[in-house]
């Protein structure tokens, strides 16, 4: 199915100068850059996207990292777009990550692995409304 799905660059990667490279790569895949945003999180932001992992032990670091610069955040659509964007990504733990993927060539640690992506439809349209809740933009091809 054609779906939409959310993407993080994250700040490690936004200080590689590496944005463009890695939007190509979606592009590249057939994936539509239909909304983009770049800022720079609080803590509040960071602990409210991540809700989900509250209490877990890598918590408190993530936030940290995920506050400590600036993000580039997207919607991305296409056919498949959540598992299409999950694999150009990688493993989640960049030592696992595929040659060739986003974390395998961007990521500096599990923490700082480049980049973030829905995991399911439902946690697109959550992550989707969490940035962009004015809507994004229709299709017009
Ligand atoms: P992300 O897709 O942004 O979702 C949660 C993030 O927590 C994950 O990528 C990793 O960057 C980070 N993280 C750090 N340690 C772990 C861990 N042990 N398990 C899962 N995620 C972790």
């Amino acid at each position: 199915a054609v779906e939409q799905t959310l993407s993080i660059i994250k700040p490690n990667a936004v200080a590689k100068n590496a944005i463009g490279a890695i939007l190509s790569r979606f592009e590249a895949a057939g994936l539509r850059i239909i909304a983009a945003r770049m800022l720079h999180l609080s803590k509040e932001q960071a602990s409210a996207f991540y809700a989900i992992h509250q209490g877990k032990p890598f918590f408190d670091e993530l936030v940290d990292f995920m506050t400590s610069g600036p993000v580039m955040v997207q919607v991305l659509e296409g056919q498949d777009a959540i598992a299409k964007n999950r694999d150009i990504m990688g493993a989640t733990n960049p030592a696992q990550a595929a040659p060739g993927t986003i974390r395998a060539d961007f990521a500096d640690s599990f923490t700082e692995n480049a980049a973030h992506g829905s995991d399911s439809p439902e946690t697109a349209a959550t992550e989707i409304a969490f940035f962009f809740p004015e809507g994004v933009c229709v299709r017009t091809r």
